[in-house]
């Protein structure tokens, strides 16, 4: 089957075809993953808190993306891998954010890089990025990175300015050259209005049924992350994974662990 790229997407949408992305931070879980004919495997920062247990993402830094980045690219041979840009990985510089992003496409594999924020703050940044033949995924409406800033993980969009500024960096970012862009937390009606205004696809997290995409972070929707109203869980493995952990230290105590058919003559 051949790799899906960047491009696919866009004509994903083109074609009217619903595109479904989860994130994924392991080699064992991104080969399921890949099998299950997910569009794109996105390796987001949220490991910070689903896979290292942090209260938000910004600790989250450039050694430890490249490392969950290798682990899931060795795994995929037929998604598309993207990449987050973590907190003060694109800030500083455009030239540093072009080394960083460089460094997960060259180093860890990553075929597409995502990060957070509009084009008046990023534009350089992002044109940078593209320069070096890197597709950018754009991030808006609820930013984790600006949990600080924003005070809390809330909808965004909700009034007229708030809505009518999400149109315009919607339009920036499809503008400067984006392929697809993630609409977090923003009412169903606004990520519908801005999948009618933009030519590239819109990926919702929390953001309603009219996305050209969805996405989910892969804990949430199997019972091991925490409870979002916009997740769901589709199996409890965190609970079967208890069970099983349960039965094995039954067993170990009571001597039924190892068996006959476990040993060795
Ligand atoms: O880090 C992440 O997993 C994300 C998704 C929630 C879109 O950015």
């Amino acid at each position: 089957m051949p790799r899906v790229s960047a491009g696919a997407l866009r004509d994903r949408k083109k074609a009217g075809e619903k595109i479904a992305v989860l994130t994924g931070y392991d080699f064992p879980t991104a080969k399921i993953l890949d099998e299950s004919g997910v569009d794109a495997i996105l390796v987001g920062d949220s490991c910070g808190m689903v896979v290292m247990g942090r209260d938000n993402t910004l600790g989250v830094t450039m050694e430890e993306m490249l490392h969950h980045t290798k682990l899931v690219s060795s795994a995929v041979t037929r998604a598309l891998v993207i990449a987050d840009m973590p907190f003060l990985s694109y800030h500083i510089s455009p030239e540093e954010a072009v080394r960083n992003a460089g460094r997960l496409v060259a180093e860890a594999c990553a075929q597409a890089i995502k990060l957070e924020g509009p084009a008046k703050t990023f534009g350089r940044t992002i044109q940078a990025i593209l320069d070096a033949s890197i597709p950018v995924m754009g991030h808006i409406g609820l930013q984790p990175q600006s949990i600080h800033q924003i005070g809390g993980y809330k909808v965004q969009g909700r009034d007229p300015e708030g809505r009518a500024r999400l149109i315009e960096e919607a339009k920036g970012l499809e503008a400067i050259g984006c392929f697809a862009l993630v609409l977090e937390c923003v009412p169903a009606s606004l990520a519908k209005e801005i999948t009618e205004t933009i030519s590239i696809p819109t990926i919702g997290i929390g953001a309603g049924p009219d996305c050209d995409g969805q996405v989910l972070v892969m804990h949430d929707m199997l019972g091991m992350g925490k409870y979002t109203k916009f997740s769901k869980v589709y199996f409890d493995v965190g609970a079967a994974m208890k069970g099983a952990f349960e039965d094995y230290v039954r067993e170990v105590r009571s001597g039924a662990f190892p068996a006959a058919e476990q040993s060795f003559e």
